[in-house]
């Protein structure tokens, strides 16, 4: 399962990197003003910079022109940009015209357009000029997600942790996208969203979904064990040991 990172904090992208395990970035709104983002454009360039990886970001507005509009801005930006919308009725209709535009990703105004090996690579590959993918945002039911998919979102986002919290179960929604994906044998990918803790995590990863998106917070549990750290206290002693006998 690809693991990404759910945040707009530069800081958080660059140390999940270090980790050589990071797949991916969804932004949403409340991340962004989180993080104080002022320019929108740059901060995005700024991820696809340190990261390079598929990018999510959210357009932010509920009518389906205006998130067309924004949707295809925002793929301008990087080729890495995957456009994020809600899945509500604007948003399947903003899903269906925007996975049927071919955008260039110019890298409009980018700091580090001279020479960006990242740009240099999507060239090579003549994929600069691309249908922009699109993740399906605010999925609470396996009927939003067939309606996403079939509006052509290449992504589908369950907001696991959301509906744990009103009482429904969210790894059982994640379980049955992946089944209905399976039986129909259908393109897509689930990014299991909302994750609270490391149980969530083996839970998604066991129930089919391609994809666990979690905030640094979690990322950091998945690593910690107190018996990790003491089994290495142990060896690292012995071995200093060894050297001084
Ligand atoms: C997913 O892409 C969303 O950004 C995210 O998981 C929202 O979850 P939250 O409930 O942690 O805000």
């Amino acid at each position: 399962m690809d693991i990404y990172l759910d945040t707009a904090s530069l800081d958080e992208v660059k140390a999940a990197v270090a980790w050589g395990v990071l797949r991916g970035v969804t932004t949403n709104p409340s991340h962004v003003a989180k993080a104080g983002v002022r320019d929108m454009r740059a901060h995005i360039q700024e991820i696809c910079w340190i990261a390079d990886v598929p990018i999510s970001v959210e357009v932010v507005t509920t009518d389906a022109d205006e998130m067309v509009a924004q949707g295809l801005d925002f793929a301008l930006w990087s080729p890495n940009v995957v456009v994020k919308l809600p899945t509500i009725p604007a948003g399947l209709n903003a899903m269906s015209r925007v996975t049927k535009t071919s955008v260039t990703a110019t890298c409009k105004g980018c700091s580090h357009f001279e020479g960006c090996p990242i740009r240099a690579r999507f060239a090579e590959k003549n994929a600069l000029t691309r249908i922009p993918e699109v993740n399906a945002t605010l999925i609470f039911t396996a009927n939003q997600a067939i309606l996403a998919l079939a509006a052509g979102a290449s992504y589908v986002s369950p907001f696991v942790g959301r509906l744990d919290a009103v009482g429904e179960d969210g790894v059982i929604l994640v379980a049955d996208i992946a089944h209905i994906l399976r039986i129909q044998q259908q393109p897509g990918k689930i990014i299991a969203a909302a994750l609270r803790h490391p149980v969530h995590v083996t839970a998604v990863a066991k129930a089919g979904a391609q994809i666990a998106t979690m905030a640094y917070t979690v990322l950091k549990q998945l690593i910690d064990h107190p018996l990790t750290e003491q089994g290495l206290a142990g060896f690292m002693a012995d071995y200093e040991r060894s050297l001084n006998q």
